[in-house]
């Protein structure tokens, strides 16, 4: 009994320690590539216009709370378009002389990470949390999709901004900020709850509007975007 105690105290040992290899790998690599040429790597989240419209990417000092490890090993070894219209859409949305809305100077992530790689960055990025987020608070299991629909749409116009699935594999709405289309593989359910329910504590001038929504509408959203899955 003894014997399988320590073989089993010394198997959590390793894998603790291992885990703290790779995430201090990971920062190694970060700091390396220079990710914080674009990404504000530590809090707080700046607190001006005047210092939003000067942001290149977004914040990733709450990874952690934020995303999927899974989407964010993949993700760094191929970056897509998450923001049709970049990371702060005023900076690259112009009219023309004909007055029709053109989007320039977009471009992806340029983070181009090795598998490796990758996976040590991503155990790094997953320990940035922040420390006051409920967890456990999301709910996720059966909702109305119609009902769902209704509010993101027509209630609260969320598809003015963000993009969806809708009927079928139709991908539509607003460019002014990250798609939902692949919400599901790459959010935690418990971030995106916090985050409609207020998302100036996350980023205090973002143009996110906040709304007083209860907990059954917060569910049902945080629902229905959990569901949006690109494959
Ligand atoms: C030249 C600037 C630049 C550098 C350097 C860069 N990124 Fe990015 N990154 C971006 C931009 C811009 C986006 C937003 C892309 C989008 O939304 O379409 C982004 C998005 C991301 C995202 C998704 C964030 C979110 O909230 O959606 C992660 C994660 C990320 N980058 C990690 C990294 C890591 C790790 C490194 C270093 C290995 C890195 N980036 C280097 C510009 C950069
Ligand atoms: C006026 C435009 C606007 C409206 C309307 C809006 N949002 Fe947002 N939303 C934003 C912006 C801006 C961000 C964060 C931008 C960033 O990360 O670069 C955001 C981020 C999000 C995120 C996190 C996405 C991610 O990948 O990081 C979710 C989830 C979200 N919104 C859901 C909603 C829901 C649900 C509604 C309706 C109740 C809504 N939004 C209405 C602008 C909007």
């Amino acid at each position: 009994m003894k014997r399988i105690l320590f073989t089993f105290l010394v198997a959590i040992a390793l894998t603790l320690s291992f885990h703290q290899v790779e995430a201090a790998d990971g920062k190694a690599i970060v700091d390396g590539k220079k990710c914080a040429g674009c990404h504000q790597m530590a809090g707080p989240a700046v607190k001006t216009i005047a210092e939003i419209n000067k942001r290149k990417a977004p914040d990733l000092f709450y990874a952690g709370s934020k995303f999927q490890e899974a989407w964010l090993v993949g993700f760094l070894q191929n970056p897509i378009t998450l923001r049709p219209a970049g990371t702060v859409y005023t900076n690259h949305i112009k009219a023309d002389d004909k007055e029709v809305d053109r989007i320039s100077g977009v471009t992806p992530c340029a983070s181009k990470l090795s598998a490796d790689e990758a996976a040590a960055v991503a155990t790094y990025l997953m320990s940035l949390k922040d420390a006051n987020m409920k967890t456990g608070v999301a709910k996720i299991g059966k909702f109305s999709k119609p009902k769902a629909k209704k509010v993101f749409g027509k209630d609260e116009g969320c598809n003015a901004c963000h993009k969806v699935i809708l009927r079928g594999k139709k991908v539509k709405g607003g460019i002014s900020c990250p798609t939902l289309n692949n919400a599901g593989d790459r959010l935690n359910p418990d971030w995106v709850y916090s985050f409609i329910n207020d998302p100036q504590y996350w980023d205090p001038k973002v143009w996110m509007p906040k709304r007083e929504l209860n907990d059954a509408t917060l569910q049902l959203l945080t629902n229905f975007i959990m569901t949006q899955k690109s494959k």
